[in-house]
This record gives C-alpha cells, structure tokens and sequence, in this order.
C-alpha cells in the first residue's frame, strides 16, 4: 500500500470535516413545514459542538423546486422558501464567527426551464446565440418529431424534450429532468454568468463550492448516437455508457478557467467535484492544482460488510489518490443514497454496522463529508407513495426522499418534533414518522452511548489522528490500520466478539466497553504504544 501524505493540497493541516446540510430538511423557522436559512442559522451552535470545520449547503437559489432546488432559476438569488439574500449573508457570519468554513452546492451543468435564458432561448430562432446558450438540436424525421438521438437522462426516458412554446422542431438536452436544461459550455456567455456567478458568492464571503454532477458538463459535438444504448433498462447504467455525455476532455477546461478564477479571488476557497466516472483513476483527472481541489469519494457507500470488501476499497481508494500525493473526501451518506443505516441491514445490527463503519471511515486521512443525521443513525424511512416529492419517482419508480426527511429535533411530536420552530407550524414538506421523536437530539444528547455522542467523541478526537496510513490488514472478519506511529483502527465486521491482544489505550469504541473484547460489528480506535 502506499503511504499516504497528509498534506492536503491547500496547506490545510489535517483532515477536516464537512457537515452537509440538506437546507429543505434541518430546521424550519416560518413554520411553513420547509427548513430554511433562519432556521438553520439558528441550529449553528449545534453543529459547531458537533466538532466539524464547515458546513456545506444544499442548494438555496431562486428555483421552482422542481428538484428542490437542483434546478436553479436565479444563482444570485435566495429562494423565498429558505429566506432572503441578508439572511444568507447572517449565516455566512455567524458560521464565521464560529469558526465554520460555508460552502455552496453550485450547479452548473443544467439550469431551471423557468431561468430567464431558458425561457428567451425557446422564444429565439433555432441557430440564434440566445439558443446557444443551450443544447438546441434539430429532431429526426421529416418534421423533427423523433430526439435528435438515443441519448438517455438520469431521470430516465429520452435526454430530450420539446417545449410546448417552441414550434422550431427542435429539441433540447436535459441529462436529469425534462425542467432541467442543459447548458452549452461551448457559450461565452455561459461560461462568463458562471465567472460573475463565482465571484458574485466568493465576495459574499463563501469559502468553496461543491460542483454538481461535475464530470458531465461537456457533451460530444455530432450528437452520435449511441448503438444498444435502447436495451440498456436503468437510467444511470445509460449514462456510464454512453462515452459522448461524460468524461469528455473538454469538461477540463471548465474546471482550469474555474481554478484560475478562484486564485485571483481567494486562493484559500476550494472546489470539490460530484464526479462519477468509471474509476478512482479516472478522477484524479480533475485534481490537481490547476483544476478542482477535493472529489467526493463514494466508495464505501457500496461496500458490502467485510472484512475482506472494505480493506480493498479503503486500499484502492486509499492509493489512486496516494499515488498522485492527494486524499481522497470521504462520503458514507448525501440526500441521494439510502442511509447507512438501512443500507447496513436496519435493526440493531444496521445501526451497529453504520457506526462501525462510521469510525472507520473517519479513521482514514481524508476529509469526510457527514450529511444531517448521519450523526443521529437516521435510518431511510419508509414515505407512502402519495407523499412521494422526488421528481425522480414518476420516471424511475425510484424516490430519494427517505433520506430527505425533516430532522428531529425533540422527543416529542409537536412542532414536527421540533424541526419547525412554530407550535402553529404546517406538517413537514415530508412526513415524520411516529418514532422519529427517540432518534433525536433530544434523545440522544444526555446519553453517553447514544449515536450522537459517538460522533461528537470521534470528531473532537480524530482531530489528534496524525499520519499516513499503513499496515491495512484482514485476519478473517477483522479488518484493522494504522494511522502513523501512534494510531490503530479495527473493525470486526463478524457475528461474534473478538478477542484482542493489544498494547495501547482504548480511545473510542463503537459498541460497549471492554478493552479485551471487541464485540460484533464495531469498531475501536487505539493509541498504541510505540
Ligand atoms: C444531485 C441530485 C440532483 C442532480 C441534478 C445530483 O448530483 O446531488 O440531488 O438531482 O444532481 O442536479
Ligand atoms: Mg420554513
């Protein structure tokens, strides 16, 4: 394995940690059952004891929420439903003054139908600049009534649509929802709106931005298409295959006219890349110090419960960025992914695995982006297909928001368990359910083994784990490292105890509390003797 460096590429000293606040969801302050920027403002001091560097916001641009907000019909404004651009600018001060980093969630491949470009380049002709903007594309037939090609969106069905209003026969692009369009990074101008749009929140005080679905910003010219791509069943699978939609050289100059704009403005803000390429390899592409400064690393979301699975993702996660002298973000849950919890089977063993594999994962060099509730070991709850919000369900049968659902804040029910600050408050934007009440903060604050302390003892500790990481071994269900000269972690992913024979002090274990014994499904951090 190679030993990895700990310098993370802009002079940060260790690795830190980013919370990920699914704004929608954390703490409504209106009471209108949607949470917003007062509210979270408001939850500050929550997340500041919580012992993490930042926070990192789900989108809050003007937007007809028709992706909550992953459809953006204004970058320079805040949505009334989370609040005003002052109130953005309250908790960008106060994040400050608790020494949190805020970054934004920035989405630059697609816009809202409803933005103000969208709506001219449909009223334009068909070759005007203003449809530029776009990926306008002529349809196929005599009269243009078939896509321009096979291409297929992640929300599934064609990547094309037709607006209504436009009559030109041609269609637009749309790699997610038919509301949202792509842009044409080939246009000057949308190229400079996302320059004015950087500098526009970097002056505002932002110190970084997560780049949404950043690997697809830039399609093949010649719209080819895509031979077998018509049998392919799941949407995401449509995607990977077809090599015209990502991965395209030319998304790097996006990211080298970002980088180069970044440093002139403030060289301390950083970039981090959604990027979902074939490999670990694949991404560091988009690393360096002329492009993006840190990539989510999704890995350990899909590795199954073993001793033998985990040490080879950590392994070849662990060493493509190595290899490079970079480390890779660590991600265990986003508001896309079913919870660790529910992944790790539910129940008592669900939740003890997702706290095993939360200690591992925070045991890694490498930044960890935790999303709201992982702290609490939420599981995915289960909505009732007439409360369903997610766009993606109508077209995939597919819904995202059992892992949306509003925080809870208190034991008891009123106020949708204290998520909205009001008594009169409406329900929340998504149900609660009736048990919600013994997971929350509330809860779980008084009790030293609750999920909630787990995570504020690791992070408060992990910012004492110094080094590379070595020695990554697997001694049947045991899988353990080292972190330098002074640091153990191991995880036993078995059904039954394991005995240890080890020198050092136990610093932190996911599950009871003997030194001798590592019980099942849990893992321990250890200051070894050196
Ligand atoms: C976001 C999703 C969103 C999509 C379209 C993703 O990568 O995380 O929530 O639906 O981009 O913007
Ligand atoms: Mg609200």
């Amino acid at each position: 394995m190679i030993e990895s460096d700990v310098s993370t590429g802009y002079g940060a000293p260790r690795s830190e940690c980013f919370y990920q606040v699914y704004v929608r969801s954390f703490a409504d302050s209106d009471g209108d059952g949607v949470g917003d920027l007062e509210g979270l403002r408001s939850r500050l001091a929550y997340i500041g004891a919580l012992g993490v560097d930042g926070i990192l916001l789900s989108p809050c641009f003007a937007s007809p929420q028709f992706d909550h907000g992953y459809d953006v019909a204004d970058y320079f404004k805040i949505d009334p439903l989370y609040g005003t651009l002052p109130d953005m600018d309250l908790v960008l001060a106060e994040a400050h003054r608790r020494n949190l980093l805020v970054l934004l969630d920035i989405i630059p491949n697609h816009c809202s139908s409803k933005h103000a470009w969208f709506e001219t380049a449909v009223r334009s002709q068909p070759g005007s600049p203003l449809r530029q903007r776009f990926l306008f594309a002529r349809g196929r037939g005599p009269h243009g009534d078939s896509p321009p090609n096979n291409w297929r969106s992640y929300f599934g069905g064609p990547a094309w649509s037709r607006s209504p209003r436009d009559h030109t026969g041609e269609w637009y692009f749309h790699l997610f929802g038919t509301e949202q369009p792509d842009f044409n990074w080939r246009s000057t101008d949308v190229q400079e709106l996302f320059d004015r749009v950087l500098e526009f929140w970097l002056h505002r005080g932002v110190d970084g931005f997560r780049i949404d679905a950043a690997h697809a910003l830039c399609k093949a010219a010649g719209l080819p298409d895509v031979p077998g791509l018509d049998q392919i069943r799941d949407p995401n699978e449509a995607i990977r295959i077809n090599p015209h939609i990502i991965d395209q050289p030319e998304v790097h100059e996006v990211w080298r006219r970002w980088r180069a704009l970044i440093n002139s403005l403030k060289p301390e803000a950083r970039l981090v890349g959604e990027i979902w390429v074939d490999t670990p390899q694949a991404q560091q592409a988009y690393l360096g110090p002329d492009e993006l400064h840190e990539a989510f690393v999704f890995g350990l979301m899909y590795t199954p419960w073993t001793a033998n699975a985990l040490a080879e993702t950590i392994r070849s996660l662990h060493d493509a960025f190595a290899a490079n002298g970079r480390l890779p973000s660590w991600v265990l849950s986003t508001h896309d992914e079913s919870r660790v919890v529910t992944r790790m089977g539910n129940g008592h063993v669900g939740l003890s695995r997702a706290r095993g594999l939360a200690l591992l994962a925070l045991a890694l060099p490498g930044n960890y982006y935790l999303y709201n509730g992982e702290e609490l070991g939420l599981p995915t709850v289960d909505i009732s297909k007439r409360h369903i919000q997610d766009p993606l369900f109508a077209l995939t049968g597919r819904t995202r928001d059992g892992c949306r659902v509003p925080l809870p804040w208190t034991i008891r029910s009123q106020s949708n368990y204290g998520f909205s600050s009001r008594e009169t408050a409406s329900c929340s934007w998504l149900p609660q359910p009736d048990w919600w009440g013994e997971l929350s903060l509330e809860a779980q604050e008084p009790e030293f083994s609750s999920t909630l302390s787990l995570y504020r003892q690791a992070l408060i500790l992990r910012r004492r784990i110094w080094g590379g990481l070595h020695s990554l071994q697997v001694d049947d269900a045991v899988v353990s490292f080292h972190r330098g000269n002074e640091f153990m972690c191991i995880t036993n992913t078995g059904d039954t105890p394991k005995r240890l024979n080890l020198d050092g002090d136990v610093l932190l274990v996911s599950e009871g509390r003997d030194s001798l014994w590592l019980p099942s499904n849990a893992t321990l951090w250890l200051r070894t003797r050196s």
